[in-house]
């Protein structure tokens, strides 16, 4: 893999650069509430310019192409003159490159031609610059044709961001032991190859939040009114297994709800994570987004005072982390959440490969 730093001022001058990055940010009221993913891509924006490069950056944001960029282009222009260009033809598209503007195009998934990772569209995607950088680890667990195939039409780097996640998230595909694990989040069977992994290497894997519910309802316990999968027989294979902790008590709501984990299962982690020499953790302990915070604020808090190497990623997992303030003090936070999941359990992802 070719990374950016290994291009100097003569490479870059007055080159006009794609930078494939995640800008899928959570927006309230048209305002991005968890900004961490555009700061972190500051870095090689500046990188770019000072090196007199003209940058062009590409996104998606949310599923399917429908949502505007507009909230992050407001927020970029804090930083820098950012022309939003809501068509990757449009005739201006060039003038405002020249002018000295960073342009944003508008959401990627736009055209069809992005998640089926189409050569075409990826060419002419290509044609709008001379590199190409992919500076979103995070969305590099897809095949698309902006974190992919576009690899194929200019030569192609790996951003300061990117190289960071890479380098962090590969200390964990050789952990230091003892390793504890802990998983939460809605997306069950996502983080099933990742259980596999780890019960190779973990010491404990724990398992929080909706995920949480999913296993107890396969081990048979009453789990309620709450969100969990309708068919548990995946999780079959992994009930046995001791090195699977799931929630010894829960908090539940007023709709028969398990909505958090209670206080006895955070002392059971928190006593396996001091022990720790590494802890990996993603996913909220409970229904975050609906103000159930205070298991994953308090995982937070525990995991923040491990003596123990620590890796954090996940939306709600940042979004914790950032209300607490306490960033500084995990050895790294991923801006990553599904594509951390895939690394680690496969060690590498498409837009990895398409760099290499
Ligand atoms: C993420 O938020 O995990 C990435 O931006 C990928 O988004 P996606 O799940 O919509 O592909």
């Amino acid at each position: 893999m070719k990374f950016l730093n290994q291009l100097k001022k003569k490479d870059l001058l007055n080159k006009k650069v794609l930078v494939r990055v995640d800008y899928n940010a959570p927006i309230k009221a048209g305002k991005i509430t968890e900004t961490t993913r555009i700061d972190e891509s500051l870095l090689t924006i500046n990188y770019l310019l000072e090196k007199g490069a003209r940058v062009i950056l590409v996104s998606h944001m949310g599923n399917d192409g429908s949502k505007s960029l507009a909230p992050v282009a407001k927020y970029l222009g804090k930083f820098f003159g950012v022309q939003l260009v809501k068509k990757i033809n449009d005739p201006k598209l060039e003038s405002y490159l020249l002018s000295g503007q960073i342009v944003l195009l508008e959401n990627i998934r736009q055209y069809e031609g992005e998640k089926k990772n189409d050569p075409a569209f990826a060419k002419q995607l290509a044609g709008l610059a001379d590199i190409y950088i992919n500076d979103a680890f995070s969305v590099s667990h897809r095949a698309h044709a902006s974190v992919s195939a576009i690899t194929k039409y200019l030569p192609s780097y790996a951003g300061l961001l990117f190289a960071k996640e890479f380098k962090n998230l590969s200390l964990a595909l050789k952990p230091r032991q003892p390793l504890t694990v802990i998983l939460g989040g809605i997306k069950f069977e996502t983080k099933i190859p990742l259980i596999k992994k780890f019960l190779k290497t973990a010491d404990q894997i724990f398992i929080v939040g909706a995920f949480a519910n999913s296993f107890m309802k396969a081990m048979g316990c009453d789990i309620g009114a709450s969100i969990a999968d309708d068919d548990v027989s995946y999780i079959k294979p992994f009930l046995k297994n001791k090195k699977i902790v799931v929630p010894s008590d829960v908090v539940t709501n007023k709709k028969d709800q398990i909505v958090d984990i209670g206080k006895d299962t955070l002392e059971v982690i928190e006593e396996a994570v001091k022990k720790s020499k590494m802890i990996i953790w993603n996913g909220p302990a409970g229904w975050f987004e609906v103000g159930a915070k205070k298991g994953t604020l308090e995982l937070a808090k525990i995991i923040a005072e491990a003596k123990g190497f620590s890796i954090v990623g996940g939306g709600d997992t940042l979004a914790a982390i950032h209300e607490l303030k306490i960033d500084k003090k995990f050895n790294f936070v991923s801006t990553a959440g599904g594509a951390m999941l895939d690394f680690l359990s496969s060690g590498t992802l498409p837009g990895i490969k398409a760099l290499k």
